[in-house]
């Protein structure tokens, strides 16, 4: 039974807005790095029976995550195909409350792609990946990863690639902040910024600007270039889900504490550089030989529930 793997990664340039949500296309490319030490892992197997069975981290999936696996494999295989029965699991997801569409879309895709017997390029498996998550696109590869968009004869397709040529290794110091209440989705709150935030237009503009700086520090190791990049570009995607109507505010009071800290530790002589996805976690980007000083530092901060680190890790793959 094909079995994959895949790690979650972390966007230096965020991906915040889609130009077309049925296909998911996002509106501007995006950069992240891919993380080692949290994983998922997917198993898919073809059974004769009359519905996918599907089980996440041990619990039958819910009608909504169902739904979306559901119309991922039609993707694969057509909607006549051979049902499936599904099996994943995280190390991080059931503990940590962190976002885990980007490894379980990676993982799914290699998974599905093999028992339905597809032999896809690189190229196809991330952009079928990105159909199920846009982030889930970049996971498809390891390290440094970029995502381009192109017009092709059948119209804009946006898929991932390695970047190459990067001389700074950086490891994340990921740091865990109880929420108060639910968060909105990734997808639910873009859309709304898109439809209602007056800085959406100046947020996409400042992306590709971003990305083009950050492939030039990546190459020259310039880590006071790459963390004013980082930190800019995550407080401007949350500048503009808080200035949606109404505004989207993903931090908690120790979300702040968080960034004040980080940037102590920056002017103390670490290299340590703060971004934050649509929660309030927040993730720091440090030196190898840095991250766990960074790491017992940030765990101090009150309201911390808990810091993982990780170093780089590799594009998803078959398992089993
Ligand atoms: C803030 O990839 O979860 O983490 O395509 O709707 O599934 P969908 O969105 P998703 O969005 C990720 C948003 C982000 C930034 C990023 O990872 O680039």
């Amino acid at each position: 039974m094909p079995e994959a793997l895949a790690h979650p990664n972390i966007a230096l340039v965020k991906y915040w807005g889609k130009s077309d949500p049925e296909k998911n296309l996002p509106a501007a490319e995006s950069l992240s790095l891919t993380l080692a030490s949290l994983f998922t892992r997917t198993s898919v197997e073809l059974r004769d029976q009359p519905t996918d069975s599907l089980s996440i981290d041990g619990r039958e999936a819910t009608e909504k995550v169902r739904a979306r696996v559901c119309r991922f494999l039609d993707l694969v295989a057509g909607p006549s195909r051979t049902r499936a029965a599904m099996h994943s699991t995280t190390n991080f997801r059931m503990s940590s409350g962190l976002a885990s569409s980007a490894s379980a879309f990676a993982a799914l895709a290699v998974a599905a792609c093999a028992a339905y017997g597809k032999s896809l390029s690189l190229r196809e498996l991330s952009i079928l990946a990105r159909r199920g998550s846009g982030s889930a696109a970049r996971s498809i590869f390891g390290e440094f990863v970029r995502v381009r968009i192109e017009q092709t004869d059948q119209g804009t397709e946006a898929f991932a690639e390695p970047i190459t040529g990067a001389t700074i290794e950086l490891h994340a110091a990921i740091a865990l902040v109880g929420a108060s209440e639910k968060e909105i989705g990734s997808t639910e709150g873009m859309e709304h910024t898109r439809a209602t935030s007056p800085y959406h237009e100046a947020w996409l503009r400042l992306v590709a600007r971003d990305l083009a700086r950050t492939e030039v520090a990546l190459r020259q190791a310039d880590f006071a270039t790459l963390s004013e990049i980082i930190e800019g570009n995550a407080l401007a995607m949350h500048a503009d889900a808080m200035a949606a109507r109404p505004g989207i505010i993903y931090f908690e009071p120790a979300t702040l504490l968080l960034i004040r800290r980080i940037r102590e530790l920056r002017a103390s002589g670490l290299d340590a550089a703060f971004t934050i996805d649509a929660g309030p976690n927040v993730v720091a980007l440090a030196r190898p030989d840095q991250v766990a000083s960074v790491a017992n530092a940030l765990a101090e901060v009150p309201g911390v529930v808990r810091v993982l680190t990780s170093g780089p890790g590799k594009g998803a793959r078959l398992v089993g």
